[in-house]
């Protein structure tokens, strides 16, 4: 008897061993070498967003801060993502009745309940504990769509669990090895992903000085591409196809049977080549100003691209989103829907799945006042409505 007792102690003891060291792993995994992500777990006040950015640079290491926050070389083009919207003017209409305006969209065939998506961001695990579960649980919790990186640092079946069935869309890095290409595609599409995001804007890394001077390297793996800890974000680039064309867009449509959106068109002419090899959206960005600076502010070259793009797919708009009067003119100008990125994340390290839930819940809240004050019932609404080029009084 005291023999089995003995060994039923041992065992016991084994397995709370194993049990602890699973444990201690699981929490220090996404603070590998000493990184120390936000485990906050609530609710945020939003009055800006712009705000939370100072808020943010407070509880995470600056490397990883500074990842997030910046942009290609002098930042102008970032800078002026968010300043181009000032050049539009809302002309608003105040006896058309509207009441209680109507915020929600529909998008490739999904309903949502606001015109604003998460856009794919790399490694959310800088930010929060949680990571890209955290994010999709919060976007979930929005009703709305999440878009997941390549460069996540949760695993795509993490993701979508964590989202539980609510809407995700799978950003494809395409990789020179076109055998993890197909694996990439084909997890995406089994884990019930339903589109693949081809990003054409980012054959190499932009010259983010900030990542330069703070010598910085992913602290924590990005477990989607293999041998990325410890790497910058050049290194991880590298792996990627950098010569984009169009047989690629149609490669990666033969490798599926979900819709295709082509990420990071900032010209006509590339909207034009992207629709004939067969994209089913075309996703306007520059990246948030993480790529080529010096290129125009995303929303200055939107409408050329809606007109000629005219209605033939679904225009997705990024790059410098923050208010709901931005949202409004992206959509007036030829948008469906809108992504945010940055807010994502930043909403993610103040609040963990329930701040990203507060960012989308202040920006919807914030879209519906301006549409009431506009005059826009719902979102057809703002689509057929003209802004007024800003008047420049001598
Ligand atoms: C930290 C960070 C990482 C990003 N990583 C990716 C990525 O892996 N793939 C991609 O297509 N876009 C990526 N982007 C670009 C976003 O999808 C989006 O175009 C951009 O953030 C929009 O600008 P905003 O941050 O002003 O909203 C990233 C953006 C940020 C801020």
């Amino acid at each position: 008897m005291k023999k089995i007792i003995f060994i039923l102690s041992v065992i016991l003891v084994v397995l709370l061993i194993i049990w602890l060291v699973g444990r201690t792993h699981r929490q220090t995994v996404p603070n590998g070498n000493g990184y120390q992500a936000s485990t906050r777990d609530e609710k945020i006040k939003i009055y800006d967003i712009d705000d939370l950015e100072q808020q943010v640079a407070k509880i995470i290491p600056i490397g990883g801060f500074d990842y997030i926050r910046g942009g290609a070389e002098t930042e102008n083009t970032m800078r002026r993502n968010e300043t181009a919207f000032d050049d539009a003017d809302i002309y608003p209409r105040v006896m058309t009745g509207v009441d209680n305006p109507d915020t929600r969209t529909k998008i490739l065939g999904i309903d949502i309940s606001m015109p604003i998506i998460a856009a794919p961001a790399a490694a959310h695990g800088l930010a929060h504990v949680s990571a890209e579960a955290g994010s999709a649980r919060g976007v979930a919790a929005a009703g709305t769509i999440m878009s997941v990186s390549t460069y996540a640092s949760s695993t795509l079946a993490e993701i979508a669990g964590a989202g539980n069935g609510a809407p995700q869309w799978f950003q494809l890095y395409l990789s020179k090895d076109d055998a993890v290409n197909r694996a990439l595609v084909k997890l995406a599409e089994n884990l019930g992903y339903r589109a693949i995001i081809l990003t054409v804007d980012a054959p190499i890394g932009g010259n983010r000085v900030r990542d330069v001077l703070n010598d910085f390297k992913f602290p924590l793996d990005l477990p989607n591409v293999p041998r990325s800890g410890g790497r910058g974000i050049g290194a991880i680039f590298a792996a990627a196809q950098n010569n984009l064309m169009p047989y690629d867009i149609m490669r990666v449509k033969s490798l599926t049977r979900l819709p295709v959106i082509v990420k990071g068109i900032q010209h006509p002419d590339d909207a034009e080549i992207a629709i004939a090899a067969g994209a089913d959206a075309i996703w306007v960005s520059n990246h948030g100003g993480r790529q080529l600076d010096g290129a125009p502010a995303a929303f200055e070259v939107l409408p050329e691209i809606a007109a000629r793009v005219n209605k033939r797919v679904p225009i997705i708009f990024d790059s410098g989103i923050r208010r709901g009067q931005h949202i409004f003119k992206a959509i007036a100008s030829g948008a469906d829907v809108v992504a945010i990125g940055r807010p994502v994340i930043y909403g993610l390290a103040l609040g963990g799945w329930r701040g990203v839930e507060s960012v989308f819940e202040y920006l919807r809240a914030d879209l519906q006042r301006v549409m009431w004050l506009a005059g826009a019932q719902t979102v057809d609404d703002i689509k057929n409505t003209e802004l007024r080029p800003r008047c420049k009084i001598e």
